[in-house]
């Protein structure tokens, strides 16, 4: 048997830096926690060879008393908590007592401080197996200077692992982005091989926000976001999110914020998906900068050591604040929002005043010039035209047959959808499929109560509709727009009647885990409610007996094993209504206006009438633009006309 030893305080470290200790940005990351929670309100971050050779952080907090310093950097030593109870109500980002112990035991590590009350500063640095303190006099202001040197040097087998001085760089940079998004009023500096990188001020005013937002997630992203606000039941939701015409290929900006601390949280990811499914492409990616505030006592944030999951207490609660405040915040985007914002700016710009943001927390665009820039959010695929029907080729989507439609229209109780004449206007062309056309107000431009959209004035190229209003243009794709305006009416018509339920000639029966069974079991009445008629038929055996009317057709063992899963994960599932709303954004598609259909005026005025009045009508069901503005300053730019 071999002995069994005590660890060295070292290696003891050294292990535990394993866990939080992965690269240069890992370091940054502890080391601009701890002077955020000394109160620093400025931290100047130092690297060369991307943080492999030197990481340096100073900061104007609070500092460390002299007599203290030896524990710093000891393990299990911190002055943030001192008793479970303050563990479980913790406000600090760092408690575990462990973040200096680890990198010194991998690292050259020296911290020099000082209080306020203190004469003089002192350095302090860990020696030997027994990482004993050895403390010397410095020079220092009040406040802290961590210096980490040699990333790695004593333990070759982890430096293995470090990537090129670019790609830690790139890491490092993230973790400041995030760092510096958390603490508007603490300014912050990156300096690379003695280079600035970044250098921002503390933030206080919306509009310095919005700037530190533009300059570190882009211009193009403040310009189209929409400022939310919202608080309920001891939760509070505010920040930014992104249009869905400026989504992403890739998850790239997504900054989630809880009480100041960026998380990764499955939850929180499952509703703000949820709460732009109707607006984006699934393969396309939502933007935002959002900060949940919650009472510390209903988080746990002692989950993992690096901090970057948290446990809420009621996630429930908290999936359904984020879902619906951000649901409600798309949804409100309307065409006189954009074009309030739109006219403001267009009136700065003559002005050439720097111009003051809109209010700020109404839930509308901030200094929002137009919903769309011209650049294409979606990848510049040949598809998309296709996929609008424009092409006169196949539309690659799911296939809608006669038998579809009825059970559809049966399914709403045989009263056909308000937008739609007859269900024989789908699938073929759209002549019949125009909403009513009521005679729209006489086109008078300018007058006082202008609509947001203005008058329709032409058609372009069967696909475009001209409107005047006094600011400018606007241009509108008749198809996507009016996709939009089928869809949405189609989903509030079937809200109104219910999910109407049929049942299966032959049940489906579905081998699952005893979990899933007992699941289906107790949540019989919720599935109910969705359409779906559930049985436990043994003990690892469900039969599924009604499906929602209109999708019969659909895989229905698939949507069951979706539907419990979500059960399993979130408590609640909405993989009914998401595969319902699919279907009826393909019909919303397919019976929507075609290229080439010839409007007239009172029906372009219509159409523009009803996207004002619509849901989501920014965008089609695909998240593109349906519509933009040309304001008149614009246009008297390209002739070079000064006014
Ligand atoms: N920049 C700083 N300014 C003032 N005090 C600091 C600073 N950095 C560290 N300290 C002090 O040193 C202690 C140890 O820091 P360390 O990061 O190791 O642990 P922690 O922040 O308490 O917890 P965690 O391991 O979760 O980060 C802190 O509790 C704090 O009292
Ligand atoms: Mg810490």
């Amino acid at each position: 048997m071999p002995t069994i030893r005590l660890l060295s305080p070292r290696l003891a470290n050294q292990i535990a830096a394993g866990e939080v200790v992965e690269r240069p940005a890992s370091i940054v990351k502890e080391l601009v926690e701890n002077a955020l929670d000394a109160g620093a309100r400025r931290v100047d971050v130092e690297v060369e060879q991307g943080g492999v050779k030197l990481i340096r952080v100073r900061d104007d907090g609070s500092g460390i008393a002299e007599g203290d310093l030896p524990l710093a950097l000891s393990r299990h030593a911190t002055s943030k908590i001192a008793s479970l109870d303050d563990l479980e109500a913790v406000a600090s980002l760092g408690f575990r007592g462990e973040a200096l112990a680890s990198i010194s035991s991998v690292s050259r590590l020296t911290l020099t401080s000082r209080t306020e009350d203190q004469e003089a500063a002192s350095r302090v640095e860990a020696e030997g197996r027994d990482m004993d303190a050895r403390i010397t006099p410095a020079a220092h202001p009040v406040g802290t200077t961590v210096e980490v040197r040699d990333l790695f040097f004593n333990t070759p087998a982890r430096r293995k692992f470090l990537r090129t001085e670019k790609t830690e760089f790139n890491h490092l940079e993230e973790n400041i982005r995030r760092q510096a998004l958390s603490r508007f009023d603490t300014g912050f500096t990156l300096r690379h091989n003695q280079k600035v990188v970044q250098n921002l001020r503390p933030a206080t005013s919306a509009l310095d926000k919005e700037r530190r937002i533009g300059s570190l997630c882009g211009q193009k992203f403040i310009d189209n976001a929409v400022v939310i606000d919202a608080e309920a039941t001891g939760l509070r939701l505010w920040g930014w999110v992104a249009l869905p015409t400026f989504s992403r290929s890739q998850a790239d900006l997504q900054y989630f914020f809880v009480n100041g601390r960026v998380i990764r949280d499955r939850l929180v990811a499952h509703a703000v998906r949820q709460a732009y499914r109707d607006v984006l492409y699934n393969n396309r990616h939502p933007a935002f900068v959002l900060y949940l505030e919650v009472d510390p006592a209903n988080v746990d944030v002692n989950v993992h050591p690096t901090k970057h999951e948290v446990r809420f207490r009621d996630g429930r609660l908290v999936h359904d604040f984020i879902f619906r405040t951000l649901h409600k915040a798309l949804a409100d985007v309307r065409p006189d929002d954009h074009f309030r914002g739109a006219v403001a700016q267009s009136f700065d710009r003559e002005a050439s005043a720097p111009g003051e943001v809109p209010a700020a927390g109404t839930g509308q665009p901030v200094h929002q010039l137009q919903p769309w820039n011209g650049q294409p959010a979606m990848p510049p695929s040949g598809d998309d035209r296709a996929a609008d029907g424009f092409s006169g080729q196949p539309v690659p989507q799911q296939e809608w047959r006669a038998s579809d439609q009825m059970a559809f229209y049966q399914s709403l109780g045989g009263g056909g959808v308000a937008t739609q004449q007859e269900p024989a206007a789908f699938p073929g062309t759209a002549a019949g499929a125009m909403p009513e056309a009521q005679p729209g107000p006489a086109p008078v431009a300018g007058g006082s109560e202008e609509p947001p959209l203005g008058y329709a004035i032409a058609q372009l190229h069967g696909i475009y509709i001209l409107a005047q209003t006094s600011a400018g243009m606007i241009v509108v794709d008749m198809h996507a727009a009016h996709e939009r305006i089928t869809y949405e009416r189609m989903k509030l018509a079937l809200a109104e009647q219910d999910l109407k339920s049929q049942p299966l000639l032959v049940p489906v029966s579905l081998a699952v885990s005893q979990k899933e069974a007992a699941l289906a079991e107790t949540h019989g009445d919720e599935l109910q409610q969705l359409g779906l008629q559930v049985e436990r038929i043994g003990p690892e055996t469900l039969a599924v007996r009604q499906m929602p009317a209109l999708l019969r057709g659909a895989d229905t063992e698939q949507l069951v094993r979706d539907v419990l899963s979500d059960l399993i994960e979130h408590g609640q599932s909405d993989r009914v209504e998401a595969v319902t709303h699919e279907l009826l954004g393909t019909m919303a598609c397919h019976g929507s206006v075609r290229a080439n259909h010839q409007l007239t005026i009172p029906e372009m005025n219509s159409l523009l009438r009803d996207m004002e009045a619509t849901e989501r009508s920014g965008q089609c069901n695909h998240g593109r633009p349906t519509w933009t503005l040309v304001t008149l300053a614009e246009l008297d730019k390209l002739f070079l006309r000064g006014r």
